[in-house]
């Protein structure tokens, strides 16, 4: 194309590929057929396929069945969605929901609700600075940062017990300056899929009683811990202690909706004043980035959980995915052995979640990519939720083979 005047764009440099997303890129762009991703976090069965759940079949079904119109939705979203999202936070008899000390709207998936309380936060705390565990999600530093803000991290991963560095976690939180923001992972930390104890979080909440600090609870693994209810302790913990915080959850995984974008953004007030007030605003940050979400899939995700029938099978459903993560946790550990690894991997039987943060170097990792078409992200961390029993001989295998 001919133009008078030079592009405007023609020295914008070439930007990285996403360190999670961006290996699903070159995943597919593979032609190696025994290739493996074992990059993003998404759960697969055993057949390898992300499955759709027979319960969101069943919620669309009814739903399309009831829509009348394709007008748009109020800004916050589905209003039955965002009620029973802080149900699922905070419990059938939370005296925050029924104090109305609980402001909720929906998201565009996890991300896209840590990114409205990101964008909110920076209004009203423009000076703060943000706190990651040591390691994070690669995203979350990249997001806060897109955001505005400077961001640091606090200690939380001992490489050479493979689990938390409590201690140090603690006593580094007590030296963040007052008045931070502080990302804490509810349960399935990701990546490391190394959770704290309940007297651990008991210890946390305490300081956070105490200390003048922001806490933002990512929660997007809820129900592939130890179960849905189980797995929101932590936030119920917050919640109980009456600390004002951010939560943010997803209904990528718990649903199998990656695609469909759900998820949510709730705040914890001190009041219901303050949490009228609260809403305005985070409708003024949705209004001017994207006005108001999509409908569908928060309105199949309200169809679930406004139904005691549907809440069941999801239950199964969920409850089968999470025990196959599990059973493959132990197999991923014998078959190293089989395959010759004298490493001990029996730490991944200890992790939680989708993740298993494998100690593997950067090297080892390169080397499965390019020879084996195994794609793991550089830090070593592995989406267990990816292996069957079809591909975990081919995965242990190469693994053997590169370290
Ligand atoms: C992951 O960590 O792989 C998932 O949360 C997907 C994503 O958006 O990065």
């Amino acid at each position: 194309m001919s133009t008078s005047q030079p592009s405007p764009f023609i020295n914008i440099a070439q930007a990285p590929p996403d360190p999670i997303l961006g290996l699903t890129e070159a995943f597919i762009a593979d032609t190696n057929p025994k290739k493996v991703n074992l990059g993003v976090g998404v759960y697969q069965d055993s057949n390898g396929k992300v499955p759709l759940l027979k319960v969101v079949r069943e919620a669309e079904t009814r739903w399309l069945a009831k829509e009348d119109t394709k007008s748009y939705l109020p800004i916050d979203g589905v209003p039955a969605f965002n009620k029973q999202v802080q149900v699922l936070l905070l419990g059938e008899n939370s005296p925050v929901n029924a104090e109305g000390r609980a402001v909720t709207v929906e998201a565009l998936g996890g991300t896209g609700a840590l990114k409205i309380g990101a964008d909110f936060l920076k209004r009203f705390f423009p000076e703060a600075a943000v706190y990651i565990s040591d390691p994070s999600w690669e995203n979350h530093r990249a997001l806060f940062e897109a955001a505005g803000f400077k961001v640091e991290v606090y200690p939380y991963y001992d490489a050479a017990t493979h689990g938390l560095k409590f201690d140090e976690m603690l006593a580094g939180l007590k030296t963040i300056p007052a008045g931070s923001i502080v990302v804490l992972h509810a349960c399935c930390h990701n990546p490391t899929g190394v959770d704290l104890s309940t007297s651990q979080w008991t210890q946390i909440v305490d300081l956070f009683q105490s200390a003048n600090l922001i806490a933002f609870l990512d929660f997007a693994y809820q129900g592939f811990g130890d179960g849905v209810q189980e797995d929101a302790a932590a936030v119920r913990a917050f919640a109980a202690a009456g600390i004002p915080c951010l939560i943010a959850n997803s209904f990528s995984k718990s649903l199998s909706l990656y695609r469909e974008r759900v998820g949510a953004l709730t705040l914890l007030t001190s009041g219901t004043e303050e949490t009228k007030r609260v809403l305005s605003q985070l409708k003024r940050v949705i209004r001017t980035n994207y006005s108001s979400p999509a409908s569908h899939g928060g309105q199949v995700a309200a169809t679930v959980l406004n139904d005691a029938e549907l809440l069941t099978q999801w239950d199964e459903e969920l409850t089968e995915m999470r025990e196959r993560i599990k059973r493959m946790r132990g197999l991923l550990v014998s078959s190293l052995k089989d395959y010759g690894v004298s490493q001990d991997f029996s730490f991944i039987k200890n992790q939680r979640g989708m993740f298993s943060y494998s100690g593997l170097p950067l090297e080892a990792v390169r080397k499965l990519r390019s020879e084996y078409g195994i794609y793991i992200v550089d830090s070593g961390r592995i989406c267990v939720a990816a292996l069957n029993e079809k591909n975990i001989g081919y995965v242990c295998e190469s693994i053997a083979k590169v370290i």
